[in-house]
């Protein structure tokens, strides 16, 4: 039997919403023991490579009031308004709360913490620090979690099965990468804290590990995945690797132009092309900063229109930060030339840099409410895999970095005092459902000599089958293609052949589990995307082109079935903010 390794709190996740949930717990109850479980060691997990910034109301003249109003809008109105006014007021908290335990602002010269523009934010209220906002934010959490004792890690373990007892969450069975062990991880309340899933797409900003292994979890133990056809595509990543090209780069005046030098989102209605910096119009939104999804939808077009450059890498178009010059850059934004130096070949002081529109964030993952439960008893979700609502059709770029603080927070709390109130699991129950999962392992991958299918190409064709169905236009045509191809390859996923047959950090296991919840995470996407028979936000329907609040003002829940996910809706909550136009580039 596989061993039983018995604790309070289960974490699975050691990025920014697990370490920020790890202590929540503690602080909440110093007596608890809590778990992290995490695929990588918690300094190589996504939160590290996030840049811009973290957005939160500081700044005199800004209001709470008026960061709720940009969220909501720039969500298109499928956020949850009640979770985006708790989400806001809890925001700048956090980051001052991150302050204390000795994250790095970036500071203006009076010393008051520095913020900056960002996409679809009317105001700046983005906290920096320089433009490796991620790394900082990710060490400051990570030390933290160091002083306390009670938090026992457990890196390089990846889980890849929800542990249940008498309808509730008690753990997770685990690999050990290291040994290739299966254990059972056991404890009266589990997290989910695994980040996105942008390796679903071929092309994206996501690291390797982005795989959506909670959501999978999740799905799999009947959880519902919530608005997951919402893709949000990146406007400025490196051709070739998807490397992200920070919107700090715009937000510190950057412009966009196409192949005939022509600053083109002029013509998509998204604002003037003005200098933020105007001291006439300073709460103006130039159109270099108007949201992400407007802006993915514009490259599209100008690509339709024949004005976009064609590289090696496919088609892009210039990010010239040419005029703010070297000291500048060298100061807010260091990390692009690094970037651009080094993996596009050119000093952006000197030469505009190539990019183009790349798969970054999904706004949909496992349904939660505000106190980051779940729909299964005892378990909860925060950061990227969860989906609240705040960020509804599309996020506001510098929103995410908040929310996993906020709700990774209030799922420490949550799940401290449910561990409180809760027995442990039979040790029985956990144990054979652990050692099903070896048994199933060993007998479906690792001891498997017979499959014909291999791991890179069921992965590349469902990539290329996404992007092709599921892009940032999609219609009903490509839809049904892309889900009669996930449908296909989820059955070829059965007869995949390991040549590795070792335990011992078995990266081709690895890989083939993460392909299995990736597929039926790419269903969930596509079938949620085809019953949407509207535009809102990062869903462009070319067949459906206007939105349409009186049938769809509703968040999708994709459940999981034999065949294909079934999806059913919610109303969203709609509190103080009536559904209007999204109105960008005017002063309001
Ligand atoms: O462009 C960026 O720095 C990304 C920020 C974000 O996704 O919030």
């Amino acid at each position: 039997m596989p061993d039983v390794l018995q604790h309070d709190v289960v974490i699975v996740g050691g990025g920014g919403a697990g370490l920020r949930a790890a202590i929540a717990a503690v602080e909440a109850d110093p007596t608890l023991d809590v778990a992290i479980v995490s695929k990588v060691y918690p300094m190589r997990s996504h939160t590290v490579s996030a840049e811009g910034g973290a957005a939160g109301v500081i700044k005199a003249g800004d209001s709470l009031e008026e960061h709720i109003r940009d969220t909501i809008s720039g969500s298109d109105w499928l956020a949850d308004q009640d979770a985006v006014e708790l989400f806001v007021r809890e925001a700048p908290q956090e980051l001052l709360r991150l302050e204390h335990w000795g994250c790095p602002w970036s500071r203006e010269p009076d010393g008051t913490v520095a913020v900056r523009p960002f996409g679809g934010m009317g105001i700046e209220r983005t906290w920096f620090a320089a433009d490796k906002t991620g790394f900082h934010m990710l060490h400051t959490l990570f030390q933290t979690s160091l002083q306390h004792e009670r938090v026992r890690r457990y890196d390089e373990w990846f889980a890849t099965r929800l542990l249940l007892d008498d309808g509730r969450a008690v753990g997770v069975s685990a690999i050990e990468l290291r040994s290739g062990q299966v254990r059972a991880v056991v404890g009266k309340a589990v997290i989910l804290a695994t980040g996105g899933f942008g390796r679903i797409f071929p092309f994206t900003t996501n690291a390797a590990i982005k795989t959506g292994d909670g959501l999978g979890l999740a799905f799999r133990a009947g959880v519902p995945l919530k608005d997951m056809e919402f893709v949000q595509y990146h406007p400025t990543g490196l051709p070739g690797t998807g490397i992200l090209i920070t919107e700090a780069a715009r937000g510190e005046g950057g412009i966009l132009v196409n192949r005939h030098g022509d600053r083109y989102l002029r013509h998509y209605n998204l604002g003037e092309p003005l200098d933020i910096r105007d001291p006439v119009h300073p709460r103006l939104r130039t159109m270099e900063l108007g949201p992400r999804d407007r802006l993915s939808q514009a490259f599209m077009k100008e690509q339709d229109q024949g004005n976009v450059f064609d590289g090696p890498y496919g088609t892009y178009v210039h990010l010239d930060i040419r005029h703010l010059g070297e000291r500048r850059v060298d100061q807010k934004i260091p990390f692009v030339r690094e970037l651009a130096t080094n993996y596009a070949g050119i000093d952006p002081v000197r030469e505009p840099i190539p990019v183009r529109p790349v798969v970054h964030y999904m706004m949909g993952g496992i349904d939660t409410n505000l106190e980051a439960e779940t729909a299964l008893p005892g378990l909860y979700a925060a950061g990227e895999c969860a989906c609240v609502s705040i960020n509804g059709a599309n996020r506001l770029g510098s929103n995410s970095l908040p929310e996993l603080l906020v709700f990774g927070a209030r799922a420490g709390t949550g799940a401290a005092r449910w561990a409180r109130e809760h027995a442990p699991a039979p040790r029985a129950a956990v144990e054979t459902q652990a050692a099903d999962e070896q048994a199933r392992i060993a007998r479906d991958l690792i001891n498997r000599r017979d499959g014909d299918e291999r791991i890179a190409t069921l992965r590349t064709e469902m990539q290329h089958a996404m992007e092709a169905g599921c892009g940032i236009y999609r219609t009903e045509a490509t839809l049904q293609a892309a889900a009669a191809k996930v449908a296909e390859l989820r059955e070829r996923a059965r007869r995949v052949q390991l040549d590795d047959h070792s335990l011992s950090f078995n990266t081709e296991l690895t890989a083939a589990l993460e392909l299995d919840i990736m597929i039926e995470i790419a269903e969930s996407v596509v079938h949620s995307a085809l019953h949407r028979t509207e535009s809102r936000g990062s869903h462009q329907r070319v067949d459906f082109p206007q939105r349409d609040d009186g049938r769809f003002l509703k968040h999708s829940l994709a459940y999981r079935t034999e065949g294909a996910p079934r999806v059913e809706y919610r109303d969203v909550a709609i509190t103080r903010w009536p559904p209007a136009e999204r109105v960008y580039g005017r002063a309001h």
